[in-house]
């Protein structure tokens, strides 16, 4: 028999209440956050795997920022790789394919070779690829006749560390031989990489910076349920991708449980987020089946329109708050997905028991999202659309030949919507709002860091003209 079960409440629904609070700066408090079982960011937000606000653009930005970027799978598979490798390339510690020289080279040729390329020293190469040297700006100042040969002014005694050097391993070398370049070499001493102090450097000075363990950006993939997952996911993975995502609206299905048990079998140590729940019992199933975070939310996003054309869906808060409760006992991390329009309503999914954020909407109006700007009536916009809407399913068939959602029968159901939103300028305004606003109401709950947000938050359920005295009134914007 089917039954009503309770009230269920969205972030407009309620309010947190201010507490006792320690916390006199802003920036006292620390907004790291767990993604996943074995990932930290420094923000709580990830950018959504769709194809009008994430692809490598908007992920290096978000990485820079100190979240993440999930790159969207409506692309053919070598096409998502790319994306992924442009953010892994972007800002490395690690130069994988660095500048180099040849013995037999003039001083002359490697003056000029360093000038044009604004570098301060070079490996030195064999006949046969081998590393034999490094020669540096300070090799050559000392040297008189530039016609000498590369190999006679080098210095012969490379410091070199292996292919897989870590940052902080490098850093120590660096720091301990007061070298300023570290090449990185094979058993057969050919060259795989280049660490530079410089760079180095940098990267401590940008801490707050989500890298991985050999500083490169982190970056997220989607992934789906389709026969080509695995495929997929193994080469996204070998493109560096952290994390995948499985992407699929309703993830408490047997095909979703499914193909996490098979990537967690058959890609070991993968980190993937499982989803979308928006139910205990759907949290449960999906850490079983090896889950290491779990996203929430079933029709709370801006272009869904999942509850309209099925009836199905909880309210966000509520959906945040059983499955929040119940991910808890098991140590993985919620994801709150979608229907976040301003900061009140991050700092409120976060205080229900989001570890972090996915942001769509708010993010696609912005310069780092693909797709064109649309000017109309002297105002600026840039498309958005959900990733079950008609027009991103018929793009998807073109693609990849899979059907789109709902079957192919002249009666799609399709459950997004395809529009514009306004224009924001840089993803930093958004970002940077979004956290400041967090940071603002963390110290009116008393709280330094996330974990005591979420001890603190006391909700209130608040009427209709409470909501009304929330917004601005009585007053004309100017
Ligand atoms: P916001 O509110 O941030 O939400 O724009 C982003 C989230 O919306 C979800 N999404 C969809 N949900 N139909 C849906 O019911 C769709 O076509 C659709 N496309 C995206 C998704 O979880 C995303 O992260």
């Amino acid at each position: 028999m089917s039954k009503i079960i309770k009230e269920f409440y969205t972030f407009d629904d309620v309010l947190l209440r201010p507490q006792r609070s320690g916390v006199f700066s802003r920036k006292d408090v620390s907004t790291s956050a767990q993604l996943s079982k074995h990932i930290n960011l420094h923000i709580p937000l990830l950018s959504a795997n769709m194809d009008s606000v994430t692809e490598s653009r908007m992920a290096r930005f978000m990485a820079e920022a100190g979240g993440i970027g999930i790159i969207h799978r409506f692309l053919p598979i070598e096409k998502q790789v790319e994306e992924v490798r442009k953010v892994k390339r972007a800002e490395n510690v690690v130069i994988e394919d660095p500048y180099t020289i040849s013995e037999s080279a003039s001083v002359e040729e490697a003056q000029k070779f360093m000038k044009e390329h604004l570098i301060s020293g070079l490996p030195v190469l064999n006949m046969n690829q081998k590393v034999v040297g490094i020669i540096t700006r300070r090799d050559i100042l000392f040297t008189e006749n530039l016609n000498k040969k590369v190999s006679e002014v080098m210095t012969k005694k490379v410091i070199t560390g292996g292919p897989k050097t870590s940052f902080s391993d490098a850093k120590k070398i660096l720091f301990s031989y007061r070298i300023e370049k570290l090449p990185l070499v094979d058993s057969k001493l050919r060259l795989k990489g280049l660490i530079t102090l410089k760079d180095i450097l940098k990267q401590a000075h940008g801490s707050a910076v989500s890298k991985d363990k050999r500083g490169r950006f982190l970056v997220g993939a989607a992934v789906g349920v389709k026969e080509d997952t695995l495929e997929r996911a193994r080469a996204l993975l070998d493109a560096g991708a952290d994390i995948l995502v499985l992407d699929i609206a309703h993830g408490h299905n047997e095909r979703a449980l499914n193909t996490i048990k098979l990537l967690k079998q058959k890609l070991p140590g993968m980190e993937i987020i499982g989803g979308n729940v928006a139910t205990a019992k759907g949290v449960i199933d999906l850490i079983k089946s090896g889950a290491d975070a779990v996203k929430v939310g079933i029709g709370p996003g801006a272009a869904c329109t999942t509850r309209i054309v099925t009836g199905v869906g909880v309210p966000q808060l509520s959906a945040i708050f059983e499955t929040a409760e119940i991910a808890r006992k098991y140590k993985i991390p919620i994801i709150a997905d979608g229907g976040i329009r301003n900061s009140g309503d991050l700092s409120k999914a976060l205080a229900a028991g989001g570890y972090t954020a996915m942001i769509g909407g708010l993010l696609a109006g912005t310069d780092e999202a693909p797709g064109e700007y649309i000017l109309e009536d002297g105002a600026s916009y840039k498309l958005y659309r959900g990733m079950a809407s008609r027009e991103a399913s018929e793009d998807k068939l073109r693609i990849d030949g899979n059907p789109p959602i709902g079957g192919d029968g002249p009666y799609r159901a399709a459950e997004g919507k395809s529009g514009k939103v306004y224009y924001r300028g840089k993803a930093g305004n958004v970002v940077g709002e979004l956290i400041a606003g967090l940071r603002s109401s963390m110290s009116y709950l008393g709280a330094k860091n996330l974990k005591d947000f979420q001890k603190n938050a006391e909700f209130v359920r608040i009427s209709p003209a409470g909501l009304k005295e929330s917004h601005p009134h009585d007053m004309k914007s100017t």
